[in-house]
């Protein structure tokens, strides 16, 4: 385990340049196992759970090779074998080989995956999916085994609209016979990424970005090259940051598009800021006007900015709310926050409110989940005095070089072994 320490309250300013996104790269890399030859994925972030993937295609026999940010992946002679509890359990999105696996053996056995606790992330809507495609699932300690004799084409409702879901049902419909639709499907900027890294293989896939997606089944996948589409989630974090003590902070390599709930709410608080085509340039504004957040699924505000923004929330003049529709237990971080001088409270197990705004003081806190980690980071950073956040392997997890990013933009804070 590692711990992040943070020297506090130093302006801010510069230029940070956002990496591929985790939650993209985590089902790209899965579903190139699907791929008949070799398939190259640029942008590829540095993060841990990357790490985990690459070791269960190790373990697969796919054969992996990483130049920079540049990955290729073979995968034509994998094997279909068990992948061990341990690996499975390191990240949510080992569940992505279920649906790619089912498709390229018709048959996978796996195991229930980790990732963060937040709340109690069910699979039965990907299980239920697999059922209508013609799987026969059998669930035996914790493991789960997945046959068919063939997969077939159908129409599949989410009861919502999961992105997890979305994304494994797209990987074990690529290769079925007929047409499969999803509908209800998750919007988000990831499945758009997954869903063109499969056409640029050859596969047809239509709808991707809104909620009916359409996938006419194909026999073969060929090679391709593809780009990791930018993080929202790491460009909406620094803006957050930036927001409470940037002076003409630059974010670059960004969609604007896709942050823009964010972009509403901040204009809301009273932050300027200048878009560009692709970077978005902030300064803290002297005031900041309290907010009423509701998480939603993609175009809404994103539940994995909700927990910085309860940062920044600390800070605004008056009284925020939060409610958070999408997990339930993601308000961890407030505990923390509280220890540092925030005053917020939970409401219900789904709402909390924030009164602001209050000098936030370092303290010794620890992080329980990646999206908790950054807010904490976020607090450390404007705070007076030192913060020192343990468990900060969560926020390994999903922010490439966070503390060099935040220290070419002036900020003290740096990583040691606990
Ligand atoms: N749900 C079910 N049944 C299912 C699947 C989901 O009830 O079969 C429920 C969940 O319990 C939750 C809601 O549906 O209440 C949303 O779950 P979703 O499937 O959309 O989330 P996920 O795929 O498990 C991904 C991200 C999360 C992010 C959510 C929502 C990955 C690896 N994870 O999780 O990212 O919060 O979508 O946008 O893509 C993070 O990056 O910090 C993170 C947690």
């Amino acid at each position: 385990m590692h711990k992040i320490i943070i020297e506090g309250n130093n302006k801010l300013s510069g230029k940070i340049r956002i990496s591929g996104s985790k939650n993209s790269a985590v089902a790209l890399v899965p579903a190139a196992v699907l791929c008949d030859e070799e398939v190259t994925i640029a942008n590829v972030p540095s993060i841990s759970d990357i790490d985990a993937l690459d070791e269960i295609l190790n373990h697969l026999g796919a054969t992996v090779t990483r130049v920079d940010d540049v990955i290729k992946i073979d995968s034509s002679k994998i094997e279909n074998k068990l992948i061990p509890e341990k690996v499975a359990k390191k990240l949510r999105a080992s569940y992505y080989f279920m649906g790619a696996l089912l498709s390229k053996f018709k048959r996978v056995e796996m195991y229930f995956p980790g990732g963060c606790s937040i709340g109690a992330r069910p699979i039965n809507l990907h299980l239920k999916g697999f059922e209508a495609l013609g799987a026969k699932i059998k669930e035996e300690d914790n493991m789960f085994i997945i046959t068919a004799d063939k997969l077939v084409g159908t129409k599949i409702n989410l009861d919502f609209a999961s992105v997890g879901a979305t994304i494994n049902l797209m990987l074990a419909a690529v290769k079925a016979e007929g047409t499969t639709i999803i509908s209800n499907a998750a919007k988000e900027p990831h499945i758009v990424n997954v869903a063109t890294f499969l056409n640029n293989m050859g596969a047809k896939i239509s709808g991707a970005g809104t909620s009916e997606i359409k996938i006419v089944g194909v026999d073969y996948l060929h090679s391709c090259f593809h780009e990791v589409v930018p993080d929202y989630i790491e460009t909406g974090t620094y803006m957050i940051l930036a927001s409470m003590i940037g002076k003409n902070i630059t974010i670059e390599n960004i969609i604007p598009e896709h942050v823009e709930s964010l972009i509403s709410k901040l204009e809301e608080a009273g932050v300027p800021m200048e878009i560009g085509i692709d970077s978005i340039k902030i300064s803290a504004p002297d005031v900041l006007n309290p907010l009423n957040i509701k998480t939603q699924v993609y175009p809404g505000f994103p539940t994995d900015l909700q927990q910085p923004m309860a940062t920044l929330l600390t800070q605004a003049n008056g009284k925020s709310m939060i409610n958070e529709t999408i997990w339930e237990n993601r308000f961890l971080n407030l505990l923390e926050l509280n220890k540092m001088g925030a005053t917020t409270e939970l409401l219900t197990t789904s709402k909390a409110v924030i009164i602001g705004p209050t000098k936030l003081k370092g303290k010794k806190v620890a992080a329980s989940d990646l999206r908790a980690g950054a807010s904490l980071v976020l607090a450390g950073l404007i705070a007076e005095g030192t913060t020192v956040i343990e468990n900060a392997d969560y926020i390994l997890r999903g922010y490439e070089g966070i503390v060099e990013k935040l220290t070419k933009i002036g900020a003290k804070i740096r990583l040691e072994e606990e």
